[in-house]
Order: C-alpha cells, then sequence, then structure tokens
C-alpha cells in the first residue's frame, strides 16, 4: 500500500476551529475510529494532483477554449471559492471533468483521494465510502468509468474502502436506470459497490423519475443515500417524495419539516452532516444555527462528512475539530459525546454483505 498522502491546503472554519485545539486534542480526535460516507470524487482531489493533471491537459489540449476554462478554474481552487450561493458552487466542475476525462487521470486522480483519507502516518479515517457518478465520454464507457474506480478502491480491504454510485439529478429517467443497472451488475459480479446516491445541484430535475431506481438498488442489495432538503426552496413534497424511496442514510438534510424530521427518526435515517460545505455555501448561517445541534440534542444517528475537501479546503480532522473547538469557532463538544459521534459513522456504514 502507497504510504505518501497529498492533502489540499485546509483554510476558513476549519483551519480555524484546528488552530484552537492542542496538540493533546489533536491527537485524539486522529487516534478515533471514524468513517467518511459522504465524499465525492470529483470534489475530493488534491489541488497538487489537480494542477499536475492540467500540465498534463495543456500539453495535449488542442482547444484554446477548453484551456482557457480549466485555468480559470484551477486558478479559482487555488485562491479559493467565494460562492456567493449554493449555484456557484456546481460551475466548479467542468473544469475538473476536462482534466479527470480520460482513464489515467481519472486512475490517478482517484487514487491521489484514497490515498488522502486512507494513507500517511496518521490516516484521516479508518473508512472510507467514496462516490462518484459515471460519466460517458470518446474515452469510456459507464462502465469503464466505474472499473477504474472499482480497481483503485479494491486495493484497500473491505473494511477500509468501499464505492457508492451517484446518480445526478440532471439524468433523464433511461440513464438513471442504466446507471443503477451497472451498478446491481457489478454488485454481482463481486465488486465492491455498496450503495446508490442522489447528488447534484438541488434545484435542478424532477426526483420522481428516480423512485423505481432507488427500488431496484435496494432489490439488489445496494445501500441508498439520498441529498435531500439541501436549500430553503427545496419544497416539502419532493422531501417526502425522496422519503418515500426508503433512504437508509440522508445528505444535508438541512430543511426538514415535522412531517419529514418524523419519518427521519422512526427509520433512523443517518444524517451526513457536512458542516463547513454548509457554511461555505451559505445554506448554514452559522454552526449555532446547524441542524447537527438538533440531531445531537435528540441522540439520532449523524456521521460527520466532508463532502469536497478540494473547494471547500477541509478534510476529516478538520471537520471534527468543528466539533470540538470552544465557541464560536466550534461547537465544544466533549470527548466523550465527539466519540459516541465517530461511532455513529462506523455504524452507518453501507456493508458488503
Ligand atoms: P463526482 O460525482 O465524482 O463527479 O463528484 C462531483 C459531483 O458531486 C458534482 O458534480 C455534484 O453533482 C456532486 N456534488 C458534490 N457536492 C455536492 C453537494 O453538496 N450537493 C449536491 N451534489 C454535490
Ligand atoms: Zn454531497
Amino acid at each position: 500500500m502507497p504510504s505518501k498522502a497529498i492533502s489540499s491546503p485546509i483554510a476558513g472554519p476549519a483551519k480555524a476551529a484546528l488552530s484552537a485545539l492542542s496538540s493533546t486534542q489533536i491527537a485524539f480526535l486522529q487516534r478515533l475510529p471514524k468513517a467518511e460516507l459522504h465524499a465525492h470524487l470529483n470534489g475530493s482531489i488534491p489541488l497538487a494532483v489537480l494542477q499536475d493533471l492540467a500540465r498534463d491537459h495543456a500539453a495535449r489540449c488542442a482547444s484554446p477554449s477548453t484551456s482557457d476554462i480549466v485555468v480559470s478554474g484551477i486558478e479559482r481552487l487555488q485562491a479559493g471559492v467565494q460562492l456567493d450561493q449554493i449555484g456557484d458552487f456546481f460551475g466548479l466542475f467542468p473544469a475538473i471533468y476536462a482534466l479527470t476525462a480520460t482513464a489515467p487521470a481519472l486512475r490517478r486522480a482517484t487514487r491521489s483521494v484514497l490515498e488522502h483519507f486512507l494513507d500517511g502516518p496518521a490516516p484521516q479515517v479508518t473508512y472510507l465510502e467514496l462516490r462518484t457518478t459515471p460519466k460517458e465520454n470518446e474515452h469510456m464507457t459507464r462502465r469503464e468509468y466505474l472499473e477504474i474506480v472499482l480497481e483503485e478502491v479494491e486495493r484497500y480491504t473491505a473494511e477500509q474502502a468501499a464505492l457508492i454510485v451517484s446518480l445526478d439529478r440532471r439524468m433523464d429517467g433511461e440513464v438513471a436506470e442504466h446507471v443503477v443497472g451497472l451498478s446491481a451488475q457489478l454488485r454481482r459480479e463481486g465488486r465492491r459497490v455498496v450503495g446508490v446516491d442522489l447528488c447534484g445541484d438541488p434545484m435542478a430535475g424532477d426526483v420522481t423519475v428516480f423512485s423505481e431506481c432507488f427500488s431496484a438498488a435496494k432489490d439488489a442489495g445496494l445501500g441508498v443515500t439520498l441529498h435531500i432538503a439541501e436549500t430553503e426552496q427545496n419544497s416539502a413534497a419532493e422531501t417526502l417524495q425522496l422519503l418515500s424511496c426508503g433512504p437508509t442514510r440522508l445528505g444535508h438534510a438541512t430543511f426538514l419539516n415535522d412531517d419529514a424530521k418524523k419519518v427521519v427518526h422512526t427509520d433512523e435515517m443517518c444524517i451526513e452532516i457536512c458542516l463547513t460545505s454548509n457554511l461555505l455555501c451559505k445554506t448554514v448561517g452559522t454552526l449555532d444555527d446547524h441542524h447537527i445541534r438538533y440531531y445531537l440534542a435528540h441522540d439520532h444517528p449523524i456521521a460527520i462528512c466532508t463532502d469536497d475537501v478540494l473547494p471547500f479546503r477541509t478534510s476529516m480532522i478538520g471537520e471534527y475539530a468543528l466539533l470540538m473547538a470552544p465557541k464560536p469557532l466550534g461547537l465544544a463538544l466533549t470527548e466523550q459525546e465527539i466519540a459516541r459521534v465517530a461511532q455513529m459513522s462506523m455504524d452507518s456504514r453501507f456493508r458488503v454483505a
């Protein structure tokens, strides 16, 4: 197993929280067994690797306009992205996708993300469920995309790493069905696909298109996690529609009304909490206003996750530092409370049967 792990620089809320902790407290956070259950592959590539991929891309790219998108995208990531609203965030991805479009680039990106989370003298996490949306282009089919990612995931043990296949809210029913079918097929072939996800611009698409896909995924033994109620504009009807698909975990779940909360409590759906992501995308104003406090107060299962360490310039230790740091930099939880939260993340893994 490679031992080097390249990381993106940390900045913003996670850095401020970390700098308020003693080395003993940081060592405590590092030692805790914890699972990263919500990390998007193309949002988690270390900046240095992306810069390398950009150099390779410039050397082979014939179209100056594509190069411009890539160069300005990397410059934005390097400077630290400022997001006025969550919609701005999705504009970052075309540049990244241009860089991970070939098989060798996708392999390199995936390997570096796995190394970032799992390798080195003080690994960020014990277990990683990496997620990604399979893309089809002139270099590969969706199946080939998933096979490359799986080959990298499977260099680690099943106790360390697994794959969640994402559906994008912009997909039409036919593509979504194809992607879930592929995921089920790969699982039948013994590959380490453990679940499916619904992600993408929270205002895009019509979620009713995906209901049958999620029930097919469950029939195939796959876990289901859904980005849900990420913005105030996501309607209560949409949220209830997604909950009716019977997910076992939820991404963000920031704006749930009482009816939705009732379902979430009854079915004990684990909430994947991404503190920095929510603060930077401005769906939550301050840590004190964050819905994590509601779930902590109800001792409801949660998992602390990073979402996209590249644009959000955070890390798993940084997110746990936000739990531990004194207010207002963090939530001032005790070691015992933090250990309980970490255990909840381990208990909420989608397991390979
Ligand atoms: P990929 O699936 O590996 O390409 O990872 C990047 C993709 O993840 C983006 O294009 C989005 O569709 C999705 N994504 C990343 N972060 C978020 C989020 O906070 N909400 C919804 N979708 C997200
Ligand atoms: Zn996400």
